[in-house]
């Protein structure tokens, strides 16, 4: 009884930071090439290069290998796997499995960009905007998505159908699908300038 309450009070927190807390209410998808013009100075950690040179950014062209057309043979599918609404839910920013759309701004070859992330992101643009011309009460950190673990959890889980529950390896030798602290690392684009 205990644990069963614990268990639906951990679901019902994790639905309210998935559905409400994490992203600016009401805010759009703005695409990437806005968020280069802002987030990419050397000095402060190319957030957006090193994003075009992550896997994320090449979410589609995975979906022409040979191993994306073995999966998706494996689920019979209808479409090619970069067409297939079955794939690109995971593999393009903000992609609509029921209406078969990616919001407006957002560019499907682009596959998995910031805002997948980080969340629709016009409200943060503007604010960034009005700081950036010298409005000292701008402040574009509180209207864009700080993910977390679980973000990635929507994506980085068993429906992948290339799922390896041993992918990574825990500091004690016990395997897992995925891992938040070493899975950052390999995409990490913090800056340098910011002193957590
Ligand atoms: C007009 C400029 C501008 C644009 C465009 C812009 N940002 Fe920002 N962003 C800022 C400024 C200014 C800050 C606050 C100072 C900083 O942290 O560099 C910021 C901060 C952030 C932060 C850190 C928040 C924090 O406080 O930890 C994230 C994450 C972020 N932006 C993501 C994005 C994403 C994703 C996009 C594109 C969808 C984007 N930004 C577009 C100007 C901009
Ligand atoms: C919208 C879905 C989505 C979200 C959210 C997402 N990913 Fe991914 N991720 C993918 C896809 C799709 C790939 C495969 C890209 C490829 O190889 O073409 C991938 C690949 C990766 C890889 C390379 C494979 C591996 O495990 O070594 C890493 C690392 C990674 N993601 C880390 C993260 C982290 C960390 C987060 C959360 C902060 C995250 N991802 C959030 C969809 C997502
Ligand atoms: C639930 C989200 C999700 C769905 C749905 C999804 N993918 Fe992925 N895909 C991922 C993630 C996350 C990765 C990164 C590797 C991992 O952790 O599974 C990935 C990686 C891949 C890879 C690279 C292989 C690897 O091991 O890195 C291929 C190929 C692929 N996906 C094909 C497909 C195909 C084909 C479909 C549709 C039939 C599809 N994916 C649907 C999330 C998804
Ligand atoms: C796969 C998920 C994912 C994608 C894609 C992604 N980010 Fe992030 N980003 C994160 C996470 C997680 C953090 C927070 C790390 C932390 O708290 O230390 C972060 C942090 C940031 C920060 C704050 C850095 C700091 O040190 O204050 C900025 C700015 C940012 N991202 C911009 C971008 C931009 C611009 C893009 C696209 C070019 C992008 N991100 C793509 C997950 C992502």
């Amino acid at each position: 009884m205990k644990n069963t309450a614990v268990i639906y009070i951990a679901l019902f927190a994790f639905a309210i930071a998935v559905t409400a807390g994490v992203f600016a209410e009401d805010a759009t998808y703005v695409g990437n090439g806005q968020c280069k013009i802002c987030h990419n100075k050397k000095d402060e950690g190319e957030a957006w290069t090193k994003w075009k040179n992550s896997p994320h950014a090449k979410a589609i062209e995975t979906l022409n290998t040979d191993a994306a057309k073995a999966a998706a043979q494996k689920l019979n599918l209808a479409k090619a796997p970069a067409e297939a609404p079955e794939c690109l839910k995971c593999h393009v920013t903000g992609y609509d499995a029921a209406t078969g759309k990616a919001p407006e701004k957002i560019q499907t070859a682009d596959g998995v960009q910031c805002e997948a992330c980080h969340g629709p992101a016009s409200a943060h643009t503007a604010e960034g905007k009005k700081f950036k011309s010298g409005d000292k009460d701008a402040k574009p950190g509180e209207k864009i998505g700080h993910p977390d673990e679980a973000t990635c959890k929507k994506c980085h889980n068993e429906q992948s159908p290339t799922w390896k529950a041993d992918r990574y390896t825990l500091p004690d030798g016990t395997k897992t699908g995925f891992d938040y602290k070493q899975a950052y690392a390999k995409i990490e684009h913090n800056n340098p300038l910011k002193k957590k």
